[in-house]
């Protein structure tokens, strides 16, 4: 049995950081094992300019003092962006993607897209400068059960976009069902998936059978198992157009643990071994380093990191932290449910 692991230092390519006292608790959480993350613009002011952005990205640095950290800024689409701002900030550098949240999909979506013929000029200008779109996959109309939400968006929002603006490059973000790994499989090219930790690990009875768990709820919520089991094989399978976003999204436990919890699912500090019990738990410990550490890269055209980081399996089970304690309130971590052997042993 496979003991020990050394993989290039992985990156993570959907981060939710938040701002003031949040960011500063959390962000170490994330620079500690992961070189570099896409930054989820969704703040409570949006990050919609490449000055925002730019300004944004100050702020996580200053959290981070002496760390090896590189934050891959976003930008906030809505019905009122500038498209030549947003390939200007790309050309700069500034940013990497610009992300489409359907108005009232999840945490801080308000401004986001209602009428997607509304920005259907700023995707062509960004298909044309190759700037990729990070897409929310789910409708948000109230008839539409939150089960089938996601598979409702590709036909009826996805598909169009990507029949519309064909070289538009898109991430479909932390996709939940098998619906969504059967639409990203079936594309030619320009079409990419983030595979959340979280829901590799949980399905929809984990929240809800035997009581009602509020740090398993996120958005798109967790599905029935049958989709796990899509995402899983989605994930160990080797096709360079899946590979890691985790979605860690922070919110205070009180946020969490109420009558109206909000959606997210912590887990930056435990995303690594988790995966790696994972894929070893399918047999497939060898294509955890291309999932974490270059499909990404490569869909980003991004360069490969230099450094490393060394997994080593346990005798028993290791503990994690149940929260990481942060001048905005505890946070708790998640939990697998499951025994996890795999630990961070070194980073080089
Ligand atoms: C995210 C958040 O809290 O910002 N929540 C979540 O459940 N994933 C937003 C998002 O990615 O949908
Ligand atoms: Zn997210």
């Amino acid at each position: 049995m496979r003991t020990e692991l050394t993989l290039t230092r992985p990156d993570d390519f959907h981060l939710h950081l938040r701002d003031g006292a949040m960011l500063a608790g959390i962000a170490p959480e994330s620079a500690r094992d992961f070189a570099r993350a896409i930054i989820m613009p969704n703040l409570v002011l949006p990050v919609v300019t490449g000055a925002e952005a730019a300004a944004y990205r100050e702020r996580i640095m200053a959290a981070l003092p002496g760390a090896d950290f590189t934050p891959l800024m976003t930008l906030y689409l809505t019905e009122a962006s500038d498209a030549a701002d947003i390939v200007a900030a790309h050309r700069a550098g500034i940013i990497h993607a610009v992300k489409l949240y359907p108005a009232g999909a999840t945490t801080n979506s308000e401004s986001g897209v209602r009428d997607m013929t509304r920005v259907r000029a700023t995707l062509e200008a960004m298909s044309e400068a190759d700037v990729p779109l990070c897409v929310h996959g789910e409708v948000t109309d109230a008839e539409i059960d939150i089960f089938d939400r996601e598979a409702v968006f590709i036909e009826r929002v996805l598909d169009p976009i990507r029949q519309a603006v064909p070289g538009l490059r898109v991430i479909m973000e932390h996709v939940t069902t098998k619906d969504a790994v059967d639409y990203v499989q079936s594309a030619d090219a320009g079409l990419a998936a983030t595979i959340t930790t979280h829901h590799l690990v949980i399905n929809r009875n984990h929240i809800l059978a035997g009581g009602i768990r509020p740090h398993y709820y996120c958005l798109p919520v967790a599905k029935r198992e049958l989709h796990r089991q899509a995402l899983v094989r989605a994930a160990v399978s080797g096709d360079a157009r899946f590979f890691l976003g985790t979605d860690s999204a922070p919110h205070a436990d009180a946020a969490k643990e109420s009558t109206c919890g909000c959606a997210g699912c912590f887990t930056a500090t435990n995303t690594m071994p988790i995966l790696a019990q994972v894929f070893e738990n399918e047999g497939a410990l060898d294509r955890l380093e291309p999932y974490v550490a270059s499909f990404g890269a490569e869909f980003y055209g991004l360069p490969r990191n230099s450094g490393t980081l060394t997994l080593t399996r346990q005798e028993a089970p290791v503990g994690f932290p149940a929260r990481i304690d942060t001048g905005a309130g505890p946070v708790t971590l998640f939990d697998p449910g499951m025994p996890v052997y795999w630990q961070v042993s070194a980073r080089g």
